[in-house]
């Protein structure tokens, strides 16, 4: 699919001819008859409340120098027990509208990346829609775990470039602790919860979104899931008391494939664009483990000071992980405007994707 649409941007009939001159500048490849997707305005929001290592260490068989080592998170941000998805989203959301200067009213769509819905259904999106006031907009939510957020941005892309919307948002939100079993050491000290948010518009001739990679593995779906509460398996009390409604990983094998999936889409993502990694002055990935994040980097040939890393402050918040990355390097001043960057995520599904964008 991806092929045939950088085929047919190739070859649209009113794109100006591209000559190997303009591939030097990857926006000449994207820029479709003037219209760019551009991040006008980023924002996210992280519950109050912190769970630590130590406070970790008193509810399970765990220490903090297990964690830190394995993983790199020494906390995570947990939502209080009235404070749903939603919530964390809109927060996010209104952050992110007020930083793009744009009103919820002008808001055309709004697609939430979650795998923590405040129920199976109306979506997420729906309820995040009447919480903002966004009363124009059409709605739904996305679920490719923690590669949502970069689906998101590529759906949103498409939509745009299509002419379909002018202004959609895009938010990554998660009450991971709502699923996971807090009793089991092996997931209960990788999650937290939280939401990023981007506001992208077309801009004329602007910066923003080159390319972005999808990809999936369903085959490997049984790595990373929940298996109760679905079709499948709906919530009676022997599912409940069978563990059915939690989160559910084999860690080493999730690893493994971890590193080579953001790899791939990566690679594919600077193919695309005709650059090197040397060209990007900030990676952005998926903040699960530090040890997958420099297992990539050093991959890909990427420096250190070029990866952008939070996990120690908030564990994995799934689709909001790079979400809320990308607000706080926007925040901290780690590039700046016509900088390149780059996202890149893996999740479950087995999902995985990456995102090149000039800042
Ligand atoms: N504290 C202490 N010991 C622990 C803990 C803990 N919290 N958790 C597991 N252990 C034990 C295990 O039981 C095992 O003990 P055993 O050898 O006696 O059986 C031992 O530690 C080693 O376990 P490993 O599996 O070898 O540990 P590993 O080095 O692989 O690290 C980890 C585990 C951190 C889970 C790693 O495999 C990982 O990060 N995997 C990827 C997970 C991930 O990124 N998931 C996110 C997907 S995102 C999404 O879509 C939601």
């Amino acid at each position: 699919m991806f092929a045939l649409k950088l085929e047919l941007l190739l070859t649209a009939p009113n794109m100006s001819p591209i000559t190997s001159a303009k591939f030097k500048n990857p926006r000449a490849k994207y820029n479709f008859q003037g219209r760019t997707c551009s991040i006008t305005g980023v924002g996210s929001y992280v519950p109050a409340k912190v769970i630590t290592n130590a406070d970790l260490e008193k509810m399970v068989d765990t220490t903090d120098e297990w964690i830190t080592t394995r993983t790199g998170i020494k906390e995570r941000h947990i939502a209080a027990q009235d404070e749903f998805t939603s919530d964390l989203a809109s927060r996010a959301a209104l952050r992110a509208l007020e930083n793009a200067g744009v009103t919820p009213q002008q808001l055309d769509l709004i697609i939430i990346a979650t795998i923590t819905p405040d129920m199976p259904f109306p979506s997420t999106a729906c309820l995040v829609q009447r919480k903002i006031g966004a009363h124009r907009a059409a709605a739904f939510d996305l679920e490719a775990a923690c590669s949502g957020f970069i689906y998101g941005l590529e759906i949103a892309q498409q939509f745009i470039m299509s002419r379909t919307y002018d202004t959609v948002l895009v938010v990554g939100a998660e009450k991971l602790s709502s699923i996971v079993d807090w009793k089991d050491r092996n997931t209960c000290v990788l999650f937290g919860d939280g939401a990023g948010a981007a506001v992208l518009q077309n801009r004329p001739n602007a910066h923003g979104l080159l390319t972005a990679v999808m990809g999936a593995d369903g085959g490997k779906a049984d790595l990373l899931s929940m298996p109760g509460g679905g079709s499948r398996c709906p919530a009676t009390a022997e599912s409940v008391a069978a563990h059915m409604h939690y989160l559910r990983m084999e860690g080493k094998e999730t690893f493994k494939n971890a590193v080579q999936a953001m790899l791939t889409a990566a690679r594919e993502a600077l193919r695309r664009c005709e650059i090197d990694i040397s060209r990007i002055k900030c990676i952005i990935p998926h903040q699960a483990n530090r040890r997958i994040i420099d297992a990539v980097s050093e991959r890909l040939g990427a420096k250190p000071e070029q990866i952008f890393i939070n996990l120690h402050k908030y564990g994995n918040t799934s689709a909001a992980s790079v979400a809320i990355a990308l607000d706080e390097a926007v925040a901290s001043g780690r590039f700046q405007r016509g900088d390149l960057i780059m996202l890149m995520v893996f999740g479950a599904g087995l999902t995985w994707g990456a995102a090149v964008i000039e800042w």
